[in-house]
């Protein structure tokens, strides 16, 4: 074959050509050892020297003319096998997500910590306190000498002998914060923390539950900012119309000592199975320092004056998210967080 007619087959094979495989068969038919273009090569060795010049460029471009044109079929092929394999491989977002469960925060630990940002705003200190703790500050300076009948309404789980006990209040950091105070400076402290009692459970009792205690000491405290204080709490957690109300009652630690009651925020006072058609709902005990637990916690009752009070949080969580039993926040029952979940969010709404 003549240069020209090799050029036009090839011309026309490649234009032919469908695939890399071809490709590659081709790239022999014309370069390989029997190849036509390197058949035409041969034939230099064998012209005159007059034509040789000539002819070997015209096969050397004819050789460069067919490999830019394999390449550029080859690299067309390579696109194309690539993107058929990306086209298989690819994922298919549109298919439904593994569901992940959510977690709620647990709604008491929500609740004291909204009680610690309001006190702490206030310029109280969050304090901790030992939950095995002695007979001395859970009962005797807390004015509730050994054999007072106030101890069988609080009766414990005891570790060792009589004197260690699992505390039956939060009060005893009320008498560990005033000796570390050393009866020098005026004190504000909540202590949010957990109690244990020989309660049969039930839907309002449990052997273990938590309590938020706040104590304040200072010069002139009187019953009025006890009020002040306890009206401030009440209102951040049950909504700005809610009341409060002191009813006497009796502490062996405060003198006075009062029941604190909200106005019902569900019925607003007219009568609701949440208040017991009273339109009040107890909330908490308080009262002012009794001279001889300040005594005992080195200060001076002459010159010291002192508030304190103390929360249930379960009660208090209860109210506020309409729970009815106790036991819902120690069964660990994952059913029961999604319904405060769904609570919370109807609040939002
Ligand atoms: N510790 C008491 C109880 O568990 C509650 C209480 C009442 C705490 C009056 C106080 C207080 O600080 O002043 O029943």
């Amino acid at each position: 074959m003549t240069v020209d007619e090799v050029r036009n087959h090839f011309i026309h094979e490649l234009d032919e050509v469908g695939d890399l495989e071809s490709l590659n068969n081709l790239k022999v038919k014309y370069l390989g050892k029997k190849g036509h273009i390197t058949e035409l090569n041969a034939l230099i060795k064998t012209m005159p020297n007059e034509e040789k010049k000539e002819f070997g460029q015209k096969v050397n471009s004819l050789r460069e003319e067919f490999l830019s044109l394999y390449e550029e079929k080859k690299i067309k092929f390579e696109e194309q096998i690539l993107n058929e394999k990306l086209e298989k491989e690819t994922i298919d977002i549109s298919l439904p997500a593994t569901k992940i469960t959510v977690g709620a925060p647990n709604i008491l630990e929500k609740l004291i910590e909204e009680v610690e940002e309001l006190l702490i705003s206030m310029g109280y200190d969050v304090v901790d306190g030992p939950e095995i703790e002695e007979d001395k500050y859970n009962f005797e300076m807390l004015n509730i000498p050994k054999g007072h009948p106030a101890r069988d309404a609080q009766d414990t789980f005891y570790l060792e002998g009589e004197e260690i006990l699992l505390r039956s209040q939060t009060s005893p950091v009320q008498v560990r914060t005033m000796l570390k105070n050393k009866g020098e400076v005026p004190i504000r402290m909540i202590c949010p923390g957990k109690t244990y009692r020989r309660d049969d459970d039930d839907a309002t009792h449990s052997h273990q539950f938590m309590q938020i205690e706040g104590l304040v000491v200072d010069k002139d405290i009187s019953l009025s900012d006890l009020k002040g204080t306890i009206d401030v709490i009440v209102k951040k957690l049950f909504g700005q119309d809610v009341e409060t109300r002191f009813r006497p009652s009796y502490y062996q630690f405060t003198e006075p000592s009062v029941e604190v009651d909200i106005s019902c925020f569900n019925c607003k006072g007219d009568g609701c199975p949440i208040c017991k058609h009273s339109g009040w709902i107890t909330i908490a005990g308080a009262g002012i320092v009794h001279p001889n637990v300040l005594k005992m916690g080195g200060y001076d009752p002459k010159v010291w004056s002192g508030f304190a009070f103390g929360f249930g949080a379960e009660r208090m969580a209860m109210l506020k998210y309409d729970i009815n039993d106790i036991r819902v926040f120690y069964n660990t029952d994952l059913r029961e967080s999604r319904v405060f979940d769904r609570k919370e969010a109807e609040q939002i709404d």
